[in-house]
Parts: structure tokens; C-alpha cells; sequence
């Protein structure tokens, strides 16, 4: 990955990290959401973040760390498949919540989903920074 990507990447992902602490500190993840107003609040919300992801995950697809990883170190193919399902199953459950017609959802429906899938972003992250410090690690020779 060149410089200038690495730098695109991990400017990625401080921006993603304030996101997920603005949504915590709003609490709109957590509050009770009763009335249609506080929905479209919450809808906005998971629209946005879906935006950004799917921006995020296409410069990781497409930008070519994942790719690299793989050629570099085909024994974490495995980690990298894992990775790239993820980003389809975040996005698509993401989708699903925003898409459905309002009626269709209730409330807590919708913000417990969004929990579910912000629980699984933040894992993906986590795995994913793993995958990074144990690239970097082989190639500085360090052991697990
Ligand atoms: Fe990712
Ligand atoms: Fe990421």
C-alpha cells in the first residue's frame, strides 16, 4: 500500500471512531424510541453512517489493502474473506433498517438493530486493526 494510502487509511478510521463515540455520546443508539420523530432521528443516523461505510469499504476493497494483504501473506486469506463478509452483512443489515417501511419496523425493532450492527462494526474494526499489526509484524519478523 503506498504511503499516501496509509495515511488515507488511518485518517479513515479516526474519522469512523468519532462517529461511533458521537452515536454513543447522543445516546441514540441506547434511548427508548417511542415516537416518529426520535425513528427519523434514528433513521438519519443509520443512513449516514451507512453512507460512510460504504465509502470506507470500498476504499478498503478498492484501495487495495486487502488485496495486498492477501498477496503478501496468503496464509491470512482467510482473515481477509472474513473481513470483506462482513462488510456486506454490516451494510446489508444497515440497509434493511433504514429501507423498511416505518409501519413495518417498530421501534425498538430499529434500535436494537442498529446496536446489533454497530456491535458488529466495532468487532470488524477490531479484527481488521489485528490483521494490520500482524501483517506489519511479519514483516518486521516479530513473533504472535
Ligand atoms: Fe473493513
Ligand atoms: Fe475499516
Amino acid at each position: 500500500m503506498k504511503a499516501s494510502d496509509d495515511r488515507e487509511f488511518a485518517r479513515q478510521h479516526k474519522s469512523l471512531k468519532k462517529d461511533l463515540e458521537r452515536i454513543d455520546r447522543g445516546s441514540l443508539a441506547r434511548r427508548a424510541v417511542g415516537d416518529g420523530e426520535q425513528v427519523a432521528d434514528l433513521k438519519k443516523a443509520i443512513a449516514s453512517l451507512r453512507t460512510k461505510l460504504c465509502d470506507h469499504f470500498a476504499f478498503e476493497e478498492g484501495g487495495g489493502y486487502l488485496q495486498l494483504v492477501v498477496a503478501a501473506r496468503p496464509t491470512l486469506k482467510h482473515m481477509v474473506d472474513r473481513l470483506r463478509s462482513d462488510h456486506d452483512a454490516i451494510l446489508g443489515a444497515l440497509d434493511d433498517l433504514v429501507s423498511a417501511p416505518g409501519e413495518e419496523q417498530s421501534p425498538e425493532a430499529i434500535r436494537s438493530g442498529f446496536i446489533a450492527a454497530i456491535r458488529h462494526l466495532r468487532k470488524h474494526e477490531a479484527n481488521e486493526m489485528d490483521l494490520v499489526q500482524r501483517t506489519v509484524n511479519d514483516d518486521l519478523g516479530v513473533a504472535d
